[in-house]
Order: C-alpha cells, then sequence, then structure tokens
C-alpha cells in the first residue's frame, strides 16, 4: 500500500496496514476461511526477531486442521509487504508458526509524514454522530463532593474524545433540582422568609446547612430511634417519641405542600427555589471550569426541566400496554432484569426513573442522538439497566424515522478511597468538599513549584501551580480504570516522576523549552525536512507516535479515557530514552538534526493534542 492509499484508508498504524494485507492473504491463501480470521498481529517482543509478528497460523492450523508452520508459509506465500517492510520469506517463520515482520526505516519516514499532514491522523469523522454525554449532575443545595468529581471530568473527557473524532457532543448535567427533598429545603427558606430571616446573600454551605437540617427534621422515625437507643423505652419516652413523630410528620406535610405549589408554578415559591437553583449552579459551574471542563450553563437540563412532560410519559406507557399495575403502583418489566422499572408510585408520584425516561425520548427524538453515555456511579448500575431497557421496550430510545433503537450506555465508576481503602471522607466523617480538595492539590503543587523554577513571577507561579494542580488530580482519577475504585493520595498524583499529570505536563515542556533554545540558537525548524528513522530509540518513537489515532479512537468507543493516559504516558516514556541517548540540537549532521527535530515536533504535538483531548490544563514553563 502506498503513502496515498494509507491515507485513503487514514492509517498510519503498521499494525492496522499489516492486519488488512494479512487478512488479505489469509482469504488467498484459504478461501474457505474468508475474511473473518483475525491476522492477531502484535508488537514483537524480542527486536531481534522483527518489529511485529502475526500469530494466525496457530489458531487457523486448528480450523483448517493443518500443521501450523505449513498454515505460515502459505500466508507467507500469498502476501506482499515489501513496500512498506522486508519481503516475507521462509526465514520469517519462527517457531510453532509466528511470522515475523520487519519495517522498513524507509516506510516508518512514511507512515510518520502521513501521520504528521492529517491532524496527527485524526481528521473529523465521514459520518458524525450525534453523542449526548450526561455527566455532572450535581444536586442542588448540596455542596459538590469527589463523587461529582468523576461524574464531571470523566464525562467531559469522554465528551472530548467524541468531539475530537468529529462527532457532534451534547453535553447534559441531569441536575437533581426537582422533588422532595428540594422542596423541603425551599419549605425552610420559605419559612425564614416568613419571619424575615432570609439573609440577602446566601452560599452554598447555607443551602447545605439548611438542606441537613431539614432531613433532620423529617426524619421524625430516625431520630425516635436514636432515642430509644440512647434511653430506653418507657412510658415517658414513648409520648416523647410520638410528639418527636407527630413534629416530623407535620414537616413532612409542609414540604409535600411546597412541592405541590412549587410543581403548579406558585410565583412566590418558584422565586425561593430558583435562589436555591442559582446559588447551587454558580458554584457547581464555577468548579467545572476550574477543573478546565467545557461544562457551562447550557448544558444543565435537570430533573425540573422533564417535570411537565412526566404524566404524559406515563400516560403513553400505560396507554400503550407498556407499563402494568403492579400492586397499585405503574411498572415496566424489563427482559432479564427481575425487579422491573417503577415509573408511578402507588400515592401517584413520579420517580427518578420517571424522569429518566422522558430525557432519553428527549436525548434520541429531540436532539437525535446516535448515542447515550451515561457518566454516573456503578451505584446506579441497576437503575441504568432498568431504564435503558424500559426506554427501549417503549421506543423511546428509537431516532424518529430509525427502525434500530440509538446506543445507551453506563460508563459507570468506581468509588474514590481514602487512605484506609474505605470510601474517601474528611477525618469528621464527613464527604470531602470538592472546593477543599482542588485549593489543597493546588497549594502542594505551588510548593513543588516554588522549589523549581527561580526565575518566574509571583504570579506565573500561581498560574503554573494551578495547573499542575488540577492537571494531577484529574489524571490521577482519568489514569485509573474508570469501573474500579482507587485510593486518592497527594503526595502520588503531585509527583513529577511517574505515572502522574505533572510527570506529562513536564515532558510537554521540556519539548517547548528545546524549541525555544533552536530558536535562540538560530536553528531552523524545517516542518518538510526528510525524516530518516536509523537509531533504535528512534524507531521506538516512532512506533509508538504511530499508535496514536487508534489509541484515541479505541478510548472514544471504549468509554475509557485511561486508554489514552497510559499511551501517554508510554510516549513520554520513548522520548525520554529517545532525549537520553540520541542529540537533538547537536546532532552529528546537519540532515540527522532536522530529522529528529521533526521527530521531536511530532511528538510535542502528539502530546499536546492527547493532553487537550483528556483536557488537562498544559503550561509553557515549569
Ligand atoms: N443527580 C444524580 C446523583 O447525584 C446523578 C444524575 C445522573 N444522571 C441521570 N440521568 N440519572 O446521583
Amino acid at each position: 500500500m502506498s503513502v496515498l492509499q494509507c491515507r485513503a484508508m487514514q492509517t498510519f498504524d503498521p499494525i492496522e496496514i499489516l492486519g488488512a494485507r494479512f487478512r488479505e492473504g489469509i482469504a488467498r491463501a484459504y478461501p474457505q476461511v474468508g475474511m473473518d480470521a483475525d491476522p492477531l498481529i502484535s508488537a514483537s517482543r524480542q527486536a531481534q526477531f522483527g518489529d511485529f509478528q502475526s500469530n494466525a497460523a496457530m489458531p487457523l492450523g486448528k480450523r483448517v486442521g493443518a500443521n501450523p508452520r505449513e498454515v505460515a508459509r502459505a500466508i507467507v506465500a500469498q502476501i506482499d509487504v515489501s513496500d512498506i517492510a522486508e519481503p516475507l520469506t521462509e526465514r520469517s517463520i519462527a517457531g510453532p508458526g509466528f511470522i515475523n515482520v520487519r519495517l522498513q526505516p524507509k516506510a516508518l519516514a512514511t507512515l510518520l509524514d502521513g501521520l504528521d499532514h492529517t491532524e496527527v491522523g485524526l481528521p473529523a469523522a465521514e459520518h458524525p454522530m450525534t453523542v449526548v454525554v450526561d455527566l455532572c449532575g450535581v444536586n442542588l443545595a448540596k455542596q459538590m463532593h469527589v463523587g461529582h468529581l468523576r461524574a464531571t471530568i470523566i464525562g467531559d473527557t469522554i465528551a472530548r474524545l467524541y468531539e475530537r473524532l468529529g462527532h457532534r457532543v451534547v453535553r447534559q448535567s441531569h441536575v437533581g433540582d426537582w422533588g422532595l427533598p428540594i422542596a423541603m429545603v425551599t419549605a425552610k427558606l420559605l419559612d425564614l422568609e416568613a419571619r424575615g430571616e432570609l439573609p440577602a446573600r446566601l452560599d452554598l454551605d447555607d443551602l447545605n446547612r439548611l438542606y441537613k437540617l431539614a432531613q433532620a427534621e423529617c426524619a421524625g422515625e430516625q431520630r425516635a430511634l436514636a432515642f430509644v437507643r440512647r434511653f430506653g423505652s418507657n412510658a415517658k419516652i414513648e409520648a416523647e417519641l410520638s410528639e418527636i413523630d407527630a413534629e416530623a410528620d407535620e414537616h413532612l406535610a409542609h414540604a409535600k405542600r411546597v412541592l405541590v405549589a412549587l410543581q403548579s408554578g406558585d410565583a412566590k415559591v418558584r422565586a425561593v427555589w430558583q435562589r436555591i437553583y442559582d446559588v447551587t449552579m454558580r458554584e457547581c459551574l464555577r468548579m467545572c471550569a476550574r477543573l478546565h471542563t467545557l461544562i457551562t450553563d447550557e448544558h444543565s437540563a435537570g430533573e425540573s426541566t422533564y417535570a411537565e412532560e412526566l404524566a404524559g410519559v406515563v400516560a403513553d406507557l400505560a396507554a400503550r400496554g407498556v407499563a402494568e399495575e403492579s400492586d397499585g403502583a405503574l411498572v415496566v418489566r424489563v427482559e432479564g432484569i427481575e425487579e422491573p422499572c417503577l415509573v408511578r408510585k402507588s400515592d401517584g408520584g413520579f420517580l427518578y426513573a420517571t424522569t429518566d425516561l422522558a430525557a432519553i425520548r428527549r436525548r434520541v427524538q429531540q436532539i437525535g442522538a446516535d448515542l447515550v453515555v451515561y457518566c454516573v456511579d456503578a451505584r446506579q448500575s441497576l437503575h441504568f439497566k432498568q431504564v435503558f431497557g424500559a426506554a427501549t421496550r417503549a421506543g423511546y430510545a428509537t431516532k424518529l424515522g430509525a427502525t434500530e433503537p440509538s446506543h445507551l450506555k453506563h460508563a459507570a465508576f468506581g468509588t474514590i478511597l481514602g487512605e484506609d481503602g474505605r470510601p474517601f471522607k474528611t477525618r469528621s466523617g464527613e464527604s470531602v468538599k470538592l472546593a477543599d480538595l482542588l485549593d489543597e492539590a493546588v497549594s502542594r503543587a505551588r510548593a513543588e513549584v516554588e522549589q523549581r523554577s527561580i526565575d518566574l513571577s509571583d504570579a506565573e507561579r500561581q498560574e503554573i501551580a494551578e495547573a499542575v494542580g488540577i492537571a494531577a488530580i484529574k489524571y490521577a482519577d482519568l489514569s485509573n480504570d474508570r469501573v474500579k475504585d482507587y485510593v486518592f493520595n497527594f503526595d502520588r498524583m503531585l509527583a513529577f516522576e511517574g505515572n502522574t499529570g505533572p510527570y506529562l505536563l513536564y515532558a510537554l515542556v521540556r519539548i517547548r523549552s528545546l524549541f525555544r533554545k533552536a530558536e535562540a540558537e538560530g536553528i531552523p525548524f524545517d516542518p518538510h525536512a526528510a525524516i530518516s528513522i536509523e537509531q533504535p530509540e528512534e524507531k521506538a518513537l516512532a512506533l509508538e507516535l504511530l499508535r496514536y489515532p487508534k489509541t484515541v479512537r479505541s478510548a472514544a468507543e471504549a468509554l475509557e479515557p485511561h486508554r489514552l493516559c497510559g499511551y501517554l504516558y508510554e510516549v513520554c516514556a520513548a522520548y525520554s530514552t529517545f532525549y537520553d541517548r540520541c542529540h537533538v540540537l547537536k546532532a552529528e549532521s546537519e540532515p540527522v538534526r532536522a530529522s529528529r527535530l521533526r521527530l521531536v515536533e511530532l511528538t510535542g504535538r502528539v502530546l499536546a493534542d492527547g493532553l487537550q483531548t483528556l483536557g488537562l490544563p498544559t503550561v509553557e514553563r515549569m
């Protein structure tokens, strides 16, 4: 395949190119197998045998009932790779039937050229999809805590991955802004207002306190239980208990009246609710911006925005026989899941799931989503199974005019743990406020920056510390397998060595400073200079760079940002080895220097592109 053909195929990845060649060769050698045999191409473990190997002959031997070495011979006879690799011969076959492939240095240069000139191998998709990413999803009157960190940053990175591939992405924050808990806080604020005690300025801490107070006041049973535990029971205590319960009932009834007023559009109640909404969202969006995510006001699509649609959804489900009665409630049964999806309680109230059904209908049928990705805690897995199943049954997941349903995926994430292996909490057992966490990361980063860089102004240091601190937190989160829990550790995530955010930022800084140095020394950069790959370290770096496009695609497809993290770390490691062994500015000859500068520049571009796709802030110096 010529470079032009590679470009048409939009791949510069030797594994993909060899894969295609081997697939064709296998089909020619074994027409009965056709194009569906896996060519099983992987990087060679031992460089002396070659760069890549195909292990296809072994399973194929079983399939066609022949000796694998014979099979390898038959395949080799049918493949021509001489334009990119050394010709395949009997000597390419090793052991039980491995086929070794060694690339030609010239081919490597050609592939790098191709990568360089096609937006690092990732031109915009020819057939863009619409992708809705459900992320952030904070709740009103509650401080953002570490749980929302993951929903926010993983969600934003998944959105960026699809954007990078040229798809149309719509971020949606399913804000918990409706229902009884919110009505309880609204009721508290209304009481304060009636007594003339509502402060002109409220912040999220105030609201959070009122939220907890309201919860406690309405939870009579729990208070009563605590009472019995402490004092045992007797007539006097029982009288006390029923008083607590009666009080709680009164609070709850009051909150329910407020909910009804809110739902029926009572202006006074609505105005107080709006204040709670504004205070919460101002704080939340500030945090989203600080986290270097692209989540803004226009992406808020809270539960309240579906309130008007719920009765219609439930009526529709019932009318079409999708939902059925069960003990006075209305449920949708979903194949393969024992617990049905509850869409209306026996008291007529709607649920979290009802809102999510309305949300799927809007996302697929109005926004036109081909794919909806839910970046939500793994503990909500059952909920999403139920909702996805019910929505699909109801036809809400199918675009208008389409025959097949769109894809609904739960990108579930694990819990952030403390050093003790239990969910991350403050010493006093409270959940950790996200704002405090970010402040601490930044102040630790500041101390590190202070130690390292001398000739920076105070403002510059602060800016760098902010970027390094945020990058450290984000990278530590994104680089872990999404579904797994991970232990939060400041020292580890802020280290400048190892698989960390600061290390990647620093690698990019080093590359940029090399170019500043070149400029200062009057060494020009020629973007068209011939690339020649001679040294093993150059080759190793080149092979890493060629994997970039495929890595981004697979991270997007699998909804796994950690694949891109791990890859960028490998690139930095390969670069580091290359830089240690191969002189760049002091290269032995002018053509070698020009070639290496191109390799370094391309490395910088892949790294910057990758960091941007992950959503990590970068810096010029540190
Ligand atoms: N507000 C919810 C919570 O904090 C998260 C919302 C997730 N998104 C959704 N469509 N249900 O648990």
